[in-house]
């Protein structure tokens, strides 16, 4: 099966970027397949659609950046529901990233309602979580990712299919990216915390920060990895397709 890879672009691009990344994509049979993933600002999520549906036969998937906590339709100014990204065939939405626990504040509870809403909605969520680097040096990763998995407790919801992704705070953007003992050794931590609490559900685990063409075949061939999330390196046509390759 084919590794999943998902481009995040973050608060990137424009009209014109997206008309012509899109139809780039859906005309390129590397990219042209439904384990590419691509997560666009919510507002150009519709157009992302249209010209998807135009071409017709493209298997690419759309995902949204972040997701409302509430459920149905109400005075939530500025929020963005579930169903309506459903709307748009949206089929997977980021929660828990870690720009938006920091620049945002989200809770633990705001997160786990968040993928309450994704997960009724049929959106298949990508929680996001990872460590500081005073977390790594002190050796206390481990502990802290346990931590934030406990979040998955509160989703109130039956969960048959989740992913979790793993991405360091220090690795994002910096260029520097854990070895390939390290994402194993979350990889396998991740496994063995959902083989307790989540054994009935079919569980994807990605690795993201600073990925990039030259770094991914090496970060998906490690064992109990199923794809990787891509930022910065997915704003670039070229470098994109060619990730997509090694899937
Ligand atoms: P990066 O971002 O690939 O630019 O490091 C990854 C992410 O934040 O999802």
């Amino acid at each position: 099966m084919k590794k999943l890879i998902v481009a995040n672009w973050k608060m990137h691009g424009n009209h014109n970027k997206i008309v012509e990344d899109i139809t780039n994509y859906a005309n390129n049979a590397i990219t042209n397949q439904a384990n590419v993933v691509l997560a666009l600002p919510v507002i150009y999520i519709p157009i992302a659609r249209q010209i998807l549906d135009k071409i017709g036969n493209t298997n690419i998937k759309l995902a949204a950046q972040d997701v409302s906590k509430f459920l149905s339709y109400g005075a939530y100014t500025g929020e963005v529901g579930a169903n309506m990204l459903k709307e748009f065939g949206v089929d997977y939405v980021i929660v828990g990233h870690s720009e938006r626990r920091m620049f945002f504040h989200e809770s633990n509870h705001t997160m786990a309602k968040k993928i309450d809403a994704a997960i009724i909605n049929g959106i298949m969520p990508i929680f996001c979580f990872g460590e500081e680097i005073w977390v790594r040096e002190k050796n206390k990763h481990l502990e802290v990712i346990n931590e934030q998995l406990q979040l998955l407790h509160l989703i109130e919801v039956p969960i048959k299919n989740l992913i979790l992704a793993y991405e360091p705070i220090w690795a994002i953007g910096s260029g520097r990216v854990p070895t390939n003992l390290e994402i194993m050794e979350v990889v396998g931590l991740v496994h063995g915390f959902v083989q307790n609490y989540l054994s009935h559900a079919k569980i994807t685990t990605l690795y993201g920060g600073s990925v990039s063409s030259s770094n991914v075949e090496s970060i998906l061939s490690i064992a109990g990895n199923n794809g990787v999330l891509v930022g910065g390196a997915s704003l670039h046509v070229d470098e994109f397709s060619k990730i997509c390759s090694f899937a």
